[in-house]
């Protein structure tokens, strides 16, 4: 069964082969939500992009970001979706669009990148 080491908490729980890693943070007490956003937020339809997380590693082994967490981590539902991902493309993900197929460590509430090294050159 793949594991999903909580950075922050140093917590780590196996899960089922695809399992979506929202539930299963939120199933182990893991917030993934920040401040407010544990009361206000999508319940899981990848459009608030307040349930964002830094995988650190294991990459591969999360599902393929679909067409939904494409367009919101760019932006186009929420604006602050943009600045979440400056600098970290391939690595802030959308914790209620991913599934975890394989080990994974991950940073849950990473801070937000307001000056992201590409933003500004
Ligand atoms: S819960 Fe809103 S984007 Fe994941």
């Amino acid at each position: 069964m793949p594991k999903v080491k909580f950075l922050n908490e140093k917590k780590e729980i196996e899960v089922e082969q695809g399992a979506n890693l929202r539930l299963e943070a939120m199933k182990a007490g893991i917030e993934v939500y920040p401040g407010i956003h544990k009361y206000v937020h999508c319940p899981g339809f990848g459009m608030c992009t307040t349930c964002k997380v830094h995988v650190k590693k294991g990459q591969e082994n999360c599902s393929k970001p679909g067409i939904i967490e494409r367009l919101s981590l760019k932006g186009v539902f929420n604006p602050l979706g943009f600045f979440a991902r400056l600098g970290n493309e391939d690595e802030i993900r959308l914790s209620c669009q991913t599934c975890v197929n394989g080990d994974v460590e991950v940073e849950t509430q990473p801070p937000m990148n307001w000056h992201g090294e590409k933003f500004w050159n």
